[in-house]
């Protein structure tokens, strides 16, 4: 098939990457023209494991090109909107200026019976408005909301071999041809087994953000419960793993610590929220404020606790962070925990150097004023206190014992609650974990 990916960013890159992967003769279309340069070279824009080594597979085959003019997507019979829906500055709803730009960049070279399948994540209500805009400005075009459930870090295999396929449709033979169009994309995947779910364009909608609100609503849950282990001398850990038990909980998305961040949860939760009262339905979701505080107390709570380990105040003390990107695997620090936390320490007084394997460019662009350092034993030299706020692989099997001489004072905060406080204490550190004891 002929395919249009329009927005190359986390998600665009990686869909028409994976696109091009299952067969498919795919075009990348992206207004950042550096960002479109970088890929069309092989290089890919940021960290995402495989990404590389099929970038380059697909550019090789001949069936993946680049290009900054929305024209190159004529002639495609699906094009995938994959742009970004940021939060808008000082509101909690999402900003669509770039989902709207899109749509009205792409319209003029639709042609009938193509598909536009929007993957961005959008307040319920937009596709019946956009596809009202394209029946006007490109008739017999077809829009489908075909939402992308994708996690940073496991983007290429949960686009290639996604848990479901949801496709929202308008009612009537257009939405079946928009299906049948969407099933030949996805060839590979359905013949592998996943279910493809069909349903009118509000209820795919909000599919999206009722699942991150749930996730969301199960960390916020847990880190509850760890301020309560707190309150109570228990451990969230174990409490965790016991009620994981329950298949009807499930243990996944119940690690306590710092909290969620990154390009999603957070700002969906807020959109969601914000949509919501504009639908007249805001008492529905006002529980999501409360997950949203809940996480933003996580922060403090991670800077509290380094003030009491260094004595009371964090004045002319050196703290260092482990991990600067809003989770392992990504040099994303769109709303970092990490960086959140690094930055308030550092205003609090403390010198603060920040430590990651792949995020420190970025974060060097957001918080300029903090320092970094990319060997993780040099960042330790000389710390009143370690903070572990990413849980990257290398800091989760860091040994006790041969850095504690790199450190000024043995005092660890686990932010993620990875560590095993009784090794990291035989080895005489003051091991602090996040609702354990
Ligand atoms: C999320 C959704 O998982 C994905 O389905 C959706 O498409 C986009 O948003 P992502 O933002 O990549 O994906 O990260 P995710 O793995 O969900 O983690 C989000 C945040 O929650 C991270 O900061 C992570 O550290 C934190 N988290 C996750 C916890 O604090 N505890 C957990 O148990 C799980």
């Amino acid at each position: 098939m002929r395919i249009s990916v329009i927005g190359c960013g986390y998600l665009g890159a990686v869909h028409a990457v994976s696109m091009a992967k299952l067969g498919h003769d795919v075009v990348g279309i992206d207004v950042d023209a550096a960002r479109i340069g970088d890929l069309a070279a092989g290089r890919a824009p940021f960290f995402e494991p495989r990404l590389p080594e099929l970038l380059a597979e697909a550019l090789g085959s001949g069936r993946l090109a680049f290009s900054t003019d929305p024209a190159d997507a004529a002639g495609a019979e699906v094009h995938f909107l994959c742009v970004g829906t940021p939060q808008r500055k000082g509101e909690y709803a999402a900003d669509m200026r770039y989902v709207d730009a899109a749509v009205a960049g792409l319209a003029p070279h639709l042609a009938p019976g193509d598909v536009i399948a929007g993957k961005s994540t959008v307040p319920v209500g937009t596709a019946a408005r956009l596809a009202e805009y394209l029946a006007h400005e490109a008739p017999g075009a077809v829009l489908a909301w075909n939402p992308e459930f994708l996690r940073e870090g496991h983007a290429i295999q949960d686009t290639l071999s996604p848990d479901r396929l949801v496709y929202g449709l308008p009612e009537g033979p257009s939405g079946a041809a928009a299906a049948a169009v969407l099933d030949q994309a996805y060839a590979a995947p359905l013949a592998a087994g996943t279910p493809r779910l069909t349903m009118d364009y509000a209820t795919a909608e909000l599919v999206k953000t009722a699942a991150n609100s749930f996730l969301a609503t199960k960390i916020s849950f847990i880190n509850a419960m760890a301020e309560v282990c707190d309150a109570s001398g228990a451990d969230v850990t174990a409490l965790a793993d016991a009620i994981g038990m329950d298949e009807r909980i499930g243990r996944s998305f119940l690690n306590a610590g710092v909290g969620f961040g990154g390009g999603c949860l957070p700002k969906d939760i807020r959109a969601f929220m914000a949509r919501a009262g504009e639908l007249g339905a805001d008492q529905a979701l006002t529980f999501l404020r409360e997950v949203d505080a809940i996480n933003m107390r996580r922060r403090s709570k991670v800077v509290e606790m380094t003030r009491e380990v260094c004595g009371g105040s964090l004045l002319g003390k050196r703290v260092t962070i482990l991990g600067a990107a809003f989770k392992p695997e990504s040099d994303d620090v769109r709303d970092s925990p990490a960086l959140s936390a690094a930055a308030q320490l550092q205003l609090q007084g403390a010198t603060v150097t920040v430590t990651d394997p792949q995020a420190l460019q970025n974060a060097k662009g957001r918080f300029p004023e903090l320092s970094y350092e990319p060997a993780t034993e040099n960042a330790l030299l000389g710390a009143h206190a370690v903070v572990l706020l990413t849980e990257w692989k290398e800091y989760r099997s860091l040994d006790p014992v041969s850095t504690g001489p790199l450190v000024a004072d043995k005092n660890i905060i686990d932010g993620r609650n990875v560590l095993d406080p009784a090794a990291w204490r035989a080895a005489g550190w003051n091991y602090k974990g996040m609702g354990r004891p």
